[in-house]
């Protein structure tokens, strides 16, 4: 599905260079379940913000399905993205003025879905992560564990072919977490692609198999394919 060659990601502080991703080759499989790993500041995120096509890499070439994403105009990137990328990014926070049904149809809105199938869908994805009852409350009136649900129910608007999460359990205590690993993990059986950074190793160990990075790199021997366990 993704192939990285070479792919190299500086940040330039104005005098100063970050290496935040050297030489990256890496293949991602349709219905593959990958664990990115790796210390603080060791790329995972970059690597995130580049398979997601949300940043682009200084050096190196993306293929989507053996398109060359590098070679493509933002606007055809961002047409990719939103059809068939979703994202579950600490950052990517709900509209606080959003009610979490509103908050799961707006990118069906960008899409162009009509109100009533975009309402529709909205109410089975809440369902499906267990928020039925929940809809018309703001973020403000959720807990942490029940936001990340409503970003999930968000990511998945747009049937994703791959779900991007960047430590999607990172702020939730463990049986919240556990949630949310259940819903990736059922959506994966499904056959959605799902690319997760975690810090945590038992759910390292419950992916098909681990991207580990060090200072950027991927360390030798990773990911091993062979101890695959999908
Ligand atoms: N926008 C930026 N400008 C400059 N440097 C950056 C930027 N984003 C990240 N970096 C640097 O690039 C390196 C990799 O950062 P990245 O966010 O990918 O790490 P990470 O592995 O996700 O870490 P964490 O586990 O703390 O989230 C770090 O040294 C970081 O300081
Ligand atoms: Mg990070």
């Amino acid at each position: 599905m993704i192939r990285l060659e070479n792919i190299s990601k500086q940040y330039d502080l104005g005098g100063t260079t970050v290496d935040a991703l050297k030489d990256v080759s890496l293949e991602i499989n349709r219905g593959d379940y990958a664990a990115i790993m790796g210390p603080s500041g060791s790329g995972k995120s970059t690597m995130m913000h580049i398979l997601g096509i949300l940043d682009s890499a200084t050096g190196g070439k993306y293929f989507l399905e053996d398109y060359d994403i590098t070679a493509l105009p933002d606007k055809e990137q961002a047409r990719i993205r939103n059809k068939h990328f979703g994202f579950i990014f600490q950052s990517f926070n709900l509209f606080p003025e959003l009610s979490a049904i509103e908050n799961v149809m707006l990118p069906m809105s960008y899409a162009g879905i009509p109100y009533k199938t975009r309402k529709d869908k909205a109410v089975d994805l809440l369902q499906e992560v267990g928020l039925g009852h929940r809809m018309t409350h703001l973020p403000t009136m959720l807990s942490g564990g029940e936001q990340q649900r409503v970003a999930i129910a968000r990511s998945l608007s747009n049937d994703p072919d791959l779900i991007l999460a960047d430590e999607p359990t990172g702020n939730l205590p463990s049986d919240k977490g556990e949630e949310i690993m259940e819903i990736l993990e059922s959506l994966n059986k499904r056959g959605v692609t799902v690319v997760m950074v975690t810090h945590n190793p038992a759910q390292g160990r419950r992916a098909g198999y681990v991207i580990e990075l060090r200072d950027g790199m991927l360390i030798p021997g990773s990911p091993n394919l062979e101890a695959q366990n999908v």
